[in-house]
């Protein structure tokens, strides 16, 4: 392989991240540690999204996306499920005038088909009403696991060869890439798990190949707008290389900087 070329337009320091990933952990041990039932951190950790959500308009990021539900977060008892799908619905309700207000796009990512009716029409409702918005495009991931996004492209791609509308041998990296989730939007440039654990825990595992991690012990709840901003200096002082190595990158940057 050519190492001087690169699939990756954006080998060079970006002040900003077009694309910011969360995953937001500690709701409960946020509540645990105030007497407070574990629901309580999740009604807080609702108010976290909104003051990131600020912030990243503040900043100019585009994408932002959240992990509210994951896949494997239907091992939880069932009125905890319970409380956060009600809690994800009013806020919902609550917030889409803000949103529209604001000019954010809301997408949900996930497979939404095991939630009742009401929730995926309320969805549905609120993805058309700001369909048009460009400041930021939230993405919250529910029911989302990044193993479940691979697989629905693998099918996806499967079916379309079976059905003689793509052929197999075309089939590569890009083309998996464009049926996954959220395709149409950049992979994220930094990905931030508040809580203090240090792992993905099957969010966006393809998307977040070349990623900048960001881990905050911060508990999701006392995550705001200044904590959001850290991570945005840490990450303006990374150097991103996609595999390159940085003489190679010091010197794009030279002759990026030299007047022609
Ligand atoms: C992880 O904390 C958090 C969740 C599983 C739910 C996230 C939900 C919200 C922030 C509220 C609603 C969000 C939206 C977008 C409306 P945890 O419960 O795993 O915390 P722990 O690790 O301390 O137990």
């Amino acid at each position: 392989m050519n190492e001087t070329t690169s699939d990756h337009p954006a080998a060079e320091p970006a002040a900003v991240p077009a694309h910011v990933a969360i995953v937001m952990d500690g709701n409960g041990r946020w509540a645990r540690q105030r007497g407070l039932p574990r629901t309580a951190g999740h009604r807080a950790g609702a108010k976290s999204v909104r003051a990131v959500v600020e912030e990243c308009l503040r900043r100019g990021v585009a994408v932002l996306t959240v992990f509210a539900f994951s896949s494997e977060n239907w091992r939880r008892p069932q009125a905890e499920i319970y409380v956060l799908t009600e809690l994800f619905m009013t806020t919902l309700r609550v917030e889409l005038r803000r949103m529209i207000e604001h000019d954010v796009r809301l997408r949900i990512i996930g497979d939404l088909s095991p939630f009742s009716s009401k929730l995926q029409q309320l969805v549905t409702e609120a993805e058309s009403a700001t369909q048009h918005n460009q400041a930021l495009t939230l993405q919250v991931a529910i029911n989302y696991g990044g193993r479940w996004d691979v697989t629905q492209a693998v099918r996806r791609l499967l079916s379309e060869v079976n059905e003689g509308t793509l052929a197999l041998d075309v089939v590569d990296e890009s083309a998996l890439a464009a049926r996954l989730v959220g395709a149409d939007l950049p992979d994220p440039d930094l990905l931030i798990r508040t809580g203090g654990e240090k792992r993905l825990s099957n969010f966006l595992l393809w998307q977040a190949a070349y990623s900048e991690l960001y881990f905050s012990d911060l508990m999701w709840p006392e995550f705001d707008a200044d904590a959001l901003a850290l991570a945005l200096t840490d990450f303006a002082r990374r150097q991103r290389r996609f595999g390159q190595t940085s003489e190679q990158i010091r010197a794009r940057h030279s002759s990026v900087m030299e007047p022609s």
